[in-house]
């Protein structure tokens, strides 16, 4: 039977820690009322001890994307009290709230970045967690640089985390370290064990793309028991960025006898929520860019051209309407009216505009409009993208 893969987007956490990708209060909501539209189950919204508006930030997230039973929010804190505080008051308004804890396990975190013993940072993560679970039922424990962890030390933290109380354990790939085949088997030894321990916790995978293997590590890791993918869209994140979550959706999705797993993915709305994500970021999609690059369904060779034009498999192995390409785009002009705009803007993912906002916005298009015959969906990101940063 198909094994169900939980999906748990961070685009607002590692994704937001992009230099010059910044959102503000609206762009963060937008953004999270599309991953809740995507299907993702789990949507990590900030890191919210580390500012106020980020605290607000997740606050609003968890009050008014949360407010359902289909998603989680969480987000994220260090093994302190301070934090842990944070994000329990951030998100506690939402239906189902997860509190996400981080800890290093190697020894280059343990001794250099801490400067402690293994069992000293071992308890503080045990105390988090017991701390943590004083507050809400559902708690994350990440084992941060596991890929360059000691696996004796490495379970053994897992072990105590989860006898505290731990629902899921995630397993990082933090600097983009770990080779394919290598992942899957750290995965396969530690699922192995964590189900002799506690089959009901769920075991997780978050892998960087520093020598451009997240995906591939990701999957390799869903082959071997992961229960549950880290991923943001367009791959975006510190350094190189996150696994992409449209290239692990579409390779599961495409490969599913392979992989015979699945998720809750609607992957239809994958191309507008990358779109919104990059206009509401500022960060352009490289054009070669698996699933969301402009190239990504464009043939251009003859070959290719005559051999589609005979059978579309020859050269193209997902239909472009699978990811929402080519669903019918109504041409805007200085003519249409503000139902046409109004359902456009929508249509790409905008939908929490009040009737004030979407006023200024149609005046803002006319102005457009005015200056060129036709007025496309890249038009309309660029409206509304500088409508929210001018409020
Ligand atoms: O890369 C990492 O280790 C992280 C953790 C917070 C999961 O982002
Ligand atoms: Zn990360």
């Amino acid at each position: 039977m198909s094994r169900k893969i939980l999906v748990f987007d961070t685009t607002l956490r590692d994704g937001e820690q992009v230099p010059g990708a910044k959102l503000n209060l609206y762009e963060k909501l937008e953004i999270a009322y599309q991953l809740k539209k995507l299907g993702v189950d789990i949507i990590e919204a900030g890191f919210p001890a580390s500012s106020e508006g980020d605290f607000h930030a997740v606050q609003e997230i968890a009050k008014c994307v949360g407010n359902t039973d289909t998603v989680m929010i969480t987000a994220l804190a260090r093994a302190v009290e301070a934090d842990i505080d944070a994000v329990y008051n951030s998100i506690k308004y939402a239906e189902k709230p997860l509190i996400h804890i981080v800890l290093g396990t190697s020894n280059i975190h343990v001794e250099k970045k801490f400067g402690k013993s293994k069992n000293q940072i071992l308890n503080l993560g045990v105390e988090a967690v017991k701390y943590a679970k004083t507050l809400l039922p559902d708690v994350q424990y990440s084992t941060e640089d596991a890929s360059r962890s000691d696996f004796e030390y490495l379970w053994a933290t897992i072990e105590a985390v989860v006898r505290a109380g731990a629902t899921m354990i995630n397993v990082p790939d933090t600097v983009g370290y770990a080779d394919p085949e290598e992942f899957g088997h750290l995965i396969y030894k530690l699922n192995d064990r964590l189900k002799n321990l506690n089959d009901t916790v769920i075991l997780s995978v978050h892998c960087h793309n520093d020598l451009g293997m997240a995906t591939a590590n990701t999957l390799a890791a869903i082959k071997n028991g992961a229960d549950k993918v880290e991923c943001t869209i367009n791959g975006i994140g510190e350094r190189a960025g996150n696994a992409a979550l449209e290239e692990v959706i579409m390779a599961l999705h495409t490969r599913s006898s392979f992989y015979n797993a699945h998720t809750n993915i609607h992957t239809r709305e994958i191309m507008n929520t990358s779109k919104l994500v990059s206009s509401l970021m500022g960060l352009d999609v490289q054009v070669n860019k698996a699933i969301t690059g402009d190239n990504a369904f464009a043939h251009s060779s003859g070959i290719h051209q005559d051999g589609l034009l005979k059978s579309r498999e020859a050269y193209e192995i997902i239909s472009p309407t699978e990811v929402g390409l080519n669903d019918m785009e109504l041409v805007l002009t200085a003519r249409s009216g503000r139902h046409a705009v109004k359902n456009a803007i929508e249509k790409l993912g905008f939908t929490q505009l009040t009737d004030r906002q979407f006023e200024d916005l149609f005046v803002d298009f006319l102005t457009l409009a005015d200056t060129k015959k036709e007025v496309y969906n890249h038009d309309l990101y660029a409206i509304v993208e500088n409508y929210y940063t001018r409020h």
